[in-house]
């Protein structure tokens, strides 16, 4: 299907779905006047969110915005590790369930509230020993164990900030994410499970460290054993025994509401990832209240979010919102095929999850799978679905809602970013109708618009670009050590307003619905690439002459990469393999291109600007559009014959 007959097909979407009746009457968002009140008095709607929290000391203002610099909570002081353990422990809580984790392998362990106070501050301690103090960066590169929540909540009970880099990134990544970051300390693990072989983390932070002179220690758990392979590093401490040494007594840090809490990097239009800068009152009041009331969280549910904490969705709602409201957390290390197609469902029937929370990729794959997977198990305790990632096609979004949620269950589709640190416009299950590939409404006290080139509100069903009118308290502060790029790339567009890069339309009835990027950012399988990144691994292939990499349209992964690249005369062999090989090394597996197109020259307009709307529509087979302000219109002739030439 072409993007145009795609876009029809979003307009004629017309089936709608009513709130769940029993989710509707025990719902904790259940007043339809939240939306008004909040709109009417957004700063008392945050501040009575705030209240959730506990502040060593009281906010003196709620906001203080000069464009595009906000800062929440003045003058407020709280601990992040406090608000999502310590004060768990003083009540009921003590005994629940913080962290329900499942290894790949089958291994399980339950970690109690108690227990992970515990873990944390000793923990805390053991990286006060090793000289980390307030303000310092930790990089974190890990797999999904227990361990990296506990890492991560050690981190912020010091007051250091924490970078956590996806255990699927290079060497090369990690390096470049350290030194940007410069960080003093890397906390790793021996290797990962993932469908049933090792991800040798520590061996690729051996090569990282090859580079990365700022840091002096590296602590390290061990997960897999004699399964790894064995490598020594730098200022090299064993998590195990560091830990066994401490004691799990730790004050919590009194922070700033505005001290910042972490940094993590994502792709932009450049080659050069960008540090996106969280803080800490905001941030925890924001992920906290999002994720109460869009997953209408009871004290006694089970929660699981099925992303990698390595990205931002698992840092708000796997991590900090969760623990924040004291919620029983599911973690699992390996991926949804091992050992059998239903892994994921028979963790839900184990546990009884109430709340599921996935990327439209999965579900994609999981529609492929077929419904005899998700049949084999007892799915009777799901309440609640979530996406989130890319927008969810209508059909994707009746499959789950029919195959998982059996159609008893409210289905959140869920619209953020990295920078926005928590979710912005989605429904609440008890409140809301939903559309099957509709966001739906901006979260109450969020304000969203579409507007065209001009800055103008565009009418109802026609396209613009997506932007936020209002500050909200998880908003990122700045890029890291880059505060001119920040200015620059979100808030110079249209001043005053938030640039997300995403295309939308609101429909007659005022629902939001997301059409995708349209800067040079693709969503592949939910993760975020830039197409300039891709290009700059392989033009730094020594036989590379020149290369443009687009995102063409796919079925299952939203989007695709690929790639055409022009070689220099000497190239030989199957440069293909070895260009894909390459971009793995250069920045990680999920940047592998799908296709590479070799081409003696790309098409460039007469000033020398590389068509990619040209690219983008070969790659798609469409009918080209005009090509007559190309250097060469040749080019495009020949590479649309090659492209055709290939197997769907
Ligand atoms: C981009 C942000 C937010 C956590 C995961 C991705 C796309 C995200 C949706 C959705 C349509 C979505 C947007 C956005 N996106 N959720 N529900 N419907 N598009 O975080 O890597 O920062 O990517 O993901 O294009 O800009 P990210």
């Amino acid at each position: 299907m072409s993007e145009a007959d795609r876009l029809d097909a979003l307009l004629q979407e017309t089936r709608s779905f009513p709130p769940p009746a029993y989710v509707r009457t025990g719902a904790i968002a259940s007043d339809p006047g939240i939306y008004r009140r909040a709109d009417l008095d957004p700063e008392g709607f945050w501040s009575e969110m705030g209240t959730a929290l506990h502040w060593m000391r009281p906010w003196d203002r709620v906001l203080q915005w000069d464009p595009p610099h906000a800062q929440w909570f003045v003058g407020g002081e709280l601990n992040v590790a406090e608000n999502c353990v310590d004060r768990h422990c003083v009540g009921p809580r003590r005994n629940k369930a913080a962290i329900i984790w499942e290894g790949e392998p089958g291994d399980q362990r339950v970690i109690t509230y108690g227990q992970l106070q515990r873990d944390v501050a000793r923990a805390a301690n053991a990286l006060r020993r090793l000289g980390i103090t307030k303000g310092d960066r930790v990089a974190i590169y890990m797999g999904m164990v227990p361990e990296l929540a506990v890492a991560m909540l050690a981190c912020t009970r010091i007051g250091a900030v924490h970078t956590v880099i996806f255990g699927g990134f290079s060497a090369e990544a990690l390096r470049e994410r350290i030194n940007d970051a410069r960080c003093r300390l890397v906390i790793t693990q021996d290797g990962a499970w993932r469908r049933g072989r090792v991800v040798p983390l520590k061996q690729n932070v051996e090569e990282a460290l090859l580079g990365a002179p700022s840091v002096e220690h590296t602590l390290v758990y061990r997960r897999v054993g004699a399964a790894a392979p064995q490598v020594a590093l730098r200022g090299e401490v064993d998590w195990d025994e560091a830990l066994a040494h401490e004691s799990a007594v730790c004050p919590p840090e009194p922070m700033q509401a505005e001290d910042m809490l972490y940094i993590l990097y994502t792709s932009g239009t450049t080659g050069k990832p960008k540090g996106i800068v969280h803080t800490t009152g905001g941030y925890l009041v924001g992920v906290a209240t999002t994720h109460r009331l869009v997953f209408d969280l009871h004290d006694s549910d089970v929660y699981w979010c099925a992303a990698d904490i390595g990205w931002v969705t698992g840092h708000s709602y796997i991590v900090y919102g969760p623990l924040a409201n004291g919620a029983t957390t599911v973690i699992y290390e390996g991926t949804p095929d091992f050992p059998e197609r239903d892994r994921h469902w028979r963790i839900i029937e184990r546990y009884g999850v109430n709340i599921y929370y996935t990327a439209p990729t999965t579900i994609r794959t999981f529609m492929r799978w077929g419904p005899q997977e998700p049949a084999k198990a007892d799915l009777s305790s799901l309440r609640i679905l979530g996406s989130v990632g890319e927008p969810i096609n209508p059909e994707a979004w009746i499959w789950y809602h029919e195959n998982i949620g059996k159609g008893r269950c409210a289905v959140v589709d869920t619209w953020w970013q990295t920078e926005t640190g928590m979710i912005m416009i989605t429904p609440l299950p008890g409140l809301t109708t939903t559309k099957p590939g509709s966001a739906t409404h901006p979260f109450p006290g969020v304000a969203a618009a579409v507007l065209d080139e001009a800055g103008n509100l565009v009418g109802p069903g026609a396209g613009g670009n997506l932007v936020l009118t209002r500050p909200w308290p998880a908003m990122m502060r700045t890029i890291f050590n880059d505060d001119e790029r920040f200015v620059r790339q979100y808030w110079s567009r249209y001043p005053g307003k938030y640039l997300t890069g995403d295309g939308a339309r609101v429909d007659a009835d005022g629902y939001f619905w997301l059409l995708g990027r349209v800067d040079d950012v693709m969503n592949v399988a939910g993760h975020r690439l830039s197409t300039y990144e891709i290009e700059s691994a392989l033009v730094d292939h020594p036989a590379v002459a020149e290369a443009a990499v687009i995102g063409r349209h796919d079925d299952l992964k939203g989007q695709a990469v690929a790639a055409f690249v022009t070689l220099k005369e000497s190239a030989s062999g199957d440069m293909g393999a070895e260009l894909k090989a390459h971009v793995a090394v250069k920045i990680g597996p999920i940047a592998r291109p799908d296709d590479i197109f070799f081409t003696a020259e790309l098409p460039k307009t007469r000033s020398g600007k590389i068509m990619r709307r040209l690219l983008r529509d070969i790659a798609e087979r469409r009918v080209l559009g005009d090509t007559t302000t190309l250097a060469d219109p040749n080019v495009v002739a020949m590479l649309k014959q090659q492209y055709d030439g290939v197997e769907e």
